[in-house]
């Protein structure tokens, strides 16, 4: 890559050449590095202002004589860490943090494009007031409600059991949206409905039903506050077509580029924690793909010597 011209003229990442990109850069030096009506689709899930660090231990079961826990037929076992990610989620200022950078993704999107915005109920109501300035609020397409049922229980309230996706349109006249593309989904009560239409399923609604990733499932990397795959393929599949740029500049572990490589979508996607970047190595691979830092220069991701893909120098 020595010598490449990765930048054009404007200084702006050069996207031309065919790859994917992913850049290990704090996103309020990097947006302002893309160009204008770049993209089809933007997706973040930006940190909820938990107001903790965000940790995720991964875990292994190995079979050992001395292991302090036992299993089928006596056999003992010992739980070894694989490794553990984090990044901190304590904001004194939320929406100072994610009001530029939101300016930027409206910069981004193409004319027909739109942002969806992964958020939690603690921030979600202003972050919608703060999305309303920006894009406008006739830009407001829907309040998509991301209901799982997973983990502790309150016993002081009613169990927080969902996240919120905010869309907006650039132009509300005439964004991209595929309603054909959609997976559709089982009825609840197929006995209501002709067996045609029960066969055929049902469009989803703005409430989505979607389990977390599970702790066992082949698409769980480890790192903390993963997002499934079913829900952002079904964001790429409405609202984005084969070969069209989707950016998402708080990657995290890469979900947006695993989907969109599965659906032929072109994509940047931006972190600043190394532990996201050495994730999407693994998960996103190298073919395809340019691993950058912020001034652009390439990213050390080899192999180690038991050939697992990651960043060493
Ligand atoms: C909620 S996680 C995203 C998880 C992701 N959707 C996934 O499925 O893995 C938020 C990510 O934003 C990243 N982040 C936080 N502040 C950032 C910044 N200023 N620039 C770039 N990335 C940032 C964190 O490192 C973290 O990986």
């Amino acid at each position: 890559m020595d010598g490449e011209r990765l930048e054009t003229e404007t200084g702006a990442v050069d996207l031309s050449g065919g790859d994917n990109w992913v850049l290990y850069a704090d996103n309020a030096d990097a947006l302002p590095r893309l160009g204008d009506g770049t993209f089809r689709l933007i997706y973040i899930d930006p940190p909820f202002n938990s107001g903790k660090v965000q940790r995720r231990k991964e875990l292994a079961t190995v079979r050992c004589n001395d292991g302090d826990r036992v299993g089928f037929g006596g056999r003992r076992y010992r739980t070894v860490t694989l490794g553990a990610t984090s990044y901190s989620d304590v904001f004194d200022d939320y929406l100072a943090f994610i009001a530029s950078r939101l300016e930027h993704a409206h910069r981004l999107l193409t004319a027909d494009g739109t942002l969806y915005f992964h958020i939690d109920h603690r921030e979600a109501h202003y972050c919608k007031v703060l999305l309303d300035q920006i894009f406008g609020r006739d830009c407001f397409i829907n309040e998509i409600i991301w209901a799982y049922d997973y983990g502790g229980r309150s016993r002081r309230r009613w169990p927080a059991k969902h996240d919120t996706i905010l869309v907006y349109a650039k132009d509300a006249d005439g964004y991209f949206f595929d309603q054909e593309a959609i997976e559709r989904i089982p009825y609840m009560a197929p006995g209501l409905v002709s067996k045609e239409k029960a066969a055929r399923g049902k469009l989803p609604t703005d409430v989505w039903w979607h389990t977390i990733v599970a702790t066992n499932g082949k698409e769980k990397t480890g790192y903390a506050t993963q997002k499934p795959e079913g829900v952002v393929r079904r964001i790429l599949s409405a609202s984005s077509q084969e070969n069209d740029w989707v950016l998402d500049f708080f990657a995290g572990s890469g979900t947006t580029g695993a989907v969109a490589q599965q659906m032929n979508r072109r994509f940047v996607m931006i972190d600043n924690n190394d532990e996201a970047i050495d994730v999407m190595t693994r998960r996103l691979g190298t073919v395809g793909v340019r691993y950058v830092d912020g001034a652009l220069n390439p990213l050390p991701v080899n192999q180690s010597r038991s050939g697992q893909l990651g960043l060493f120098a």
